[in-house]
């Protein structure tokens, strides 16, 4: 299924987006400074790419269609599950941004500690996020969607991802991600 399929590969996208981040934190964590341009350039990708681009198609397509099939399963797995941990991950890179900002204008230990917090909070929930949707979530859905809903969330994807293209958000994103691994 197109729509799945799109969403599990950029999956291992954000995975190494992810790992990049941790490894921002541990640079830090080694003596290296706060490189202020890599977090805000990682809280522009985590805000662009792994929520507008990728949670958006979950949420606008993917989980609506699930929860269109009504039944507490389903509700307790998208809304009380996936939905909440997409909201704690903005919610950690709002605080990452913070941090960012308190660091900028007193550059001591206790505001460095602010972003390794929140960038390897939000890198870990993604990790074990993804791997939630990948072995429980989408198999789920695989098994309560019909065909006839199956075949509207890949059209819909399709839709999507042009006008996204149109926007060059794979190409600038997938592309700033490439130079960095
Ligand atoms: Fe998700
Ligand atoms: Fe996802």
């Amino acid at each position: 299924m197109y729509g799945i399929d799109l969403l599990m590969k950029e999956h291992l996208n954000i995975i190494a987006f992810t790992e990049y981040m941790k490894n921002c934190c541990c640079a830090i964590l080694e003596g290296a400074d706060v490189d202020v341009v890599q977090f805000t350039e990682c809280i522009d990708f985590a805000r662009s790419y792994a929520d507008k681009h990728h949670h958006g198609k979950e949420e606008e397509i993917l989980f609506r269609h699930m929860l269109d099939n009504p039944g507490s399963a389903t509700e307790k797995l998208v809304k009380n599950g996936m939905l909440v941990e997409h909201d704690f991950g903005r919610f950690h890179i709002t605080e990452l941004e913070n941090a960012l900002k308190l660091y900028t204008q007193y550059p001591c230990t206790k505001n460095r500690l602010g972003i390794i917090t929140h960038a390897s909070a939000y890198a870990d929930l993604l990790q074990r996020h993804i791997q939630k949707e990948d072995n429980v979530c989408y198999t789920y859905a695989q098994r309560i969607l019909s065909n006839a809903e199956k075949k509207q969330i890949d059209e819909e994807t399709r839709a999507f991802e042009e006008q996204a293209e149109h926007n060059s958000i794979q190409k600038k994103y997938l592309a700033w991600l490439d130079a960095r691994g």
